[in-house]
Parts: C-alpha cells; structure tokens; sequence
C-alpha cells in the first residue's frame, strides 16, 4: 500500500469515487477536517470506518469560518503529512479541494442559524463562525452524499450546529460524534496547540482539570453557579484570559441552575497568550 491515502481536488473526482463505490454495495463515511490531522481526527476515522465500508477524509482549511484577523492565513496546512497519517488507518480517499473549488466566482449562499448557533458560547466571541462552518458542511455533505459523517465532540457546539443544520435540511447523512482525545496530562487534542510556547503548554492542562472537578463537584450535589465560579477563578489564576465557562443543557444548550435540568455539559473557552483553547466536558450521572 502507498504510503499517502490518495488524493483528489475535485468534486467530480470524489462523486467518481462514492458512485463506484455505492455501485459495488458499499456504504460511505465521511471525516471533515482542516488537516494538520492528530490522534484525534484519526480516532475519528476509525469511527467512521465502523459505519462504512469507505471513508473519506476532507481537508479544506476554510476561509468563510475565519473572521478578520483569526489565524486563516497561518493555519497550518500539511497535506502531505496528513496523507500519511490517514494511510495508517487506510483512509480510502483524501479530498482537498482548492477555495476556488468549494466557492467558485459567483458564489453568494450562506446557511443562516438560530438554535444552538445563537447559544451565547462561540458565538458570542466569533459571531459569523458558524455560518461558516454550516455553510461549507452543507455543500460538503452534499458534495460526498455520505451514509454517515463524523465530527469531534472537542468542538460540541459546533457538533450539535451541524446536528441541528443536516436536521433542518434534510440532508440524509447521519451525523455521529467522537469522543475527545486528550493528551496524558489532559489536554484536548487539537491543530491549534502547536501554537502553544512552552510555558504555556505547561498551563494549558489547567483548563481540562478545571472542568473536570467542576463536573464532578456538580455530578455530586453542589450548587452549579457556585462551582462554576471557583473553576473560573481556577482558569483565570493559572493565567488564562476566560471567554466563558458555563454550565448548560447537553442537547440544547440553554442555562441550566440545578442539576435536574438535565443532561449538563460544561463548556469553556479561555485564551493563552495568543492562543484561544476551548473545551467541554458531561457532568457524569445523568
Ligand atoms: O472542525 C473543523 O475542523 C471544521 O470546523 C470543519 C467541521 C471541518 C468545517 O470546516
């Protein structure tokens, strides 16, 4: 075998791929990526591969969910690296398309978003991400016709935007979710850490364990709005700059005060130095 799953740039080359593929009775997972691919997105992969016979990974670092001013242009991007890696898990095809490719002059559609877009969580700090993000899922969703599509539970409201997007659309892909793959000492796994000095990567656990306590101070009895703020102050003493931590509903989002109002899920996002970590844990028990 190659040692780089192979590549296409077009969305012709990849429908070639599904329909020959759908035609010998196979079904087709789909992996959304912006490369710089780690254990994560390869975990994600192999949860693709349990539902389908053929998965597609995509690399397309897309310009519509930057904002002015975010890291667009120093995003790493390291196709041939990714190749690699997605060969070891004998990914059946890597589609990278051109930004000419995905928004072709005249392009002029964008999925506009209520419900868990409008959460007041990334959205409040990145107000046009998701439209983004929605917009170049749909068109990749529809582009591959994929049984199933995988996203990281690592970035949960954008998984439960996509969820509630492909809903409302009608789109007949299934969209699962993977679990978050976190380094030994707790950090989330993502693209974003190589920015990280190394005093920082030193701090950055803080974030997880924070989370964790809270969640687990939460699962056991205590007051949410209480414990949120002792991991905020936990956040903030280890010298992160807070976006927000928040407790919320699970599936929809909305604050919750009291344990019994569901399903709770923590989120937070906080800035080291130049770099913005976010992450998000369940309140176990519920
Ligand atoms: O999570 C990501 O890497 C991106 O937001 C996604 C889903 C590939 C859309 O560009």
């Amino acid at each position: 075998m190659s040692s780089k799953a192979p590549v296409v740039h077009t969305v012709g080359e990849m429908r070639a791929f599904v329909r020959a593929r759908r035609g010998a009775g196979e079904r087709i997972g789909l992996v959304p990526t912006m490369g710089a691919l780690h254990a994560g997105h390869i975990s994600l992969v192999e949860e693709a591969r349990r539902h389908a016979e053929r998965v597609i990974a995509t690399i397309f670092v897309n310009p519509t969910q930057f904002a002015p001013g975010e890291d667009f242009s120093r995003y790493p991007r390291t196709l041939a690296a990714d190749r690699e890696k997605l060969a070891t898990v004998a990914a059946d095809l890597v589609f990278a398309p051109a930004v000419e490719e995905m928004y072709p002059a005249g392009f002029c559609t964008t999925v506009t978003l209520e419900g868990p877009a409008r959460a007041d969580l990334e959205d409040r700090f990145r107000p046009t991400h998701f439209a983004g993000v929605a917009t170049v899922v749909a068109k990749l969703l529809n582009q591959a016709q994929a049984d199933v599509a995988v996203f990281g539970e690592k970035d949960y409201q954008q998984l439960l935007v996509i969820r509630t997007m492909a809903r409302d659309l009608d789109i007949p892909t299934d969209i699962l979710a993977g679990p978050t793959l976190r380094d030994p000492d707790g950090l989330a796994m993502s693209s974003r850490n190589v920015y990280l000095s190394a005093e920082d990567r030193a701090r950055a656990p803080v974030l997880h364990r924070a989370l964790a306590g809270a969640a687990r101070r939460i699962a056991g009895g205590e007051t949410i709005g209480h414990v949120i703020s002792e991991a905020r102050k936990t956040i903030a003493g280890a010298g992160f700059e807070i976006d927000y931590v928040e407790a919320r509903h699970a599936e929809t989002l909305a604050p919750v005060s009291r344990r019994e109002d569901g399903p709770i899920r923590i989120l937070a996002a906080a800035r080291l130095g130049a770099t913005r970590l976010i992450d998000n844990l369940a309140v176990p028990g519920k």
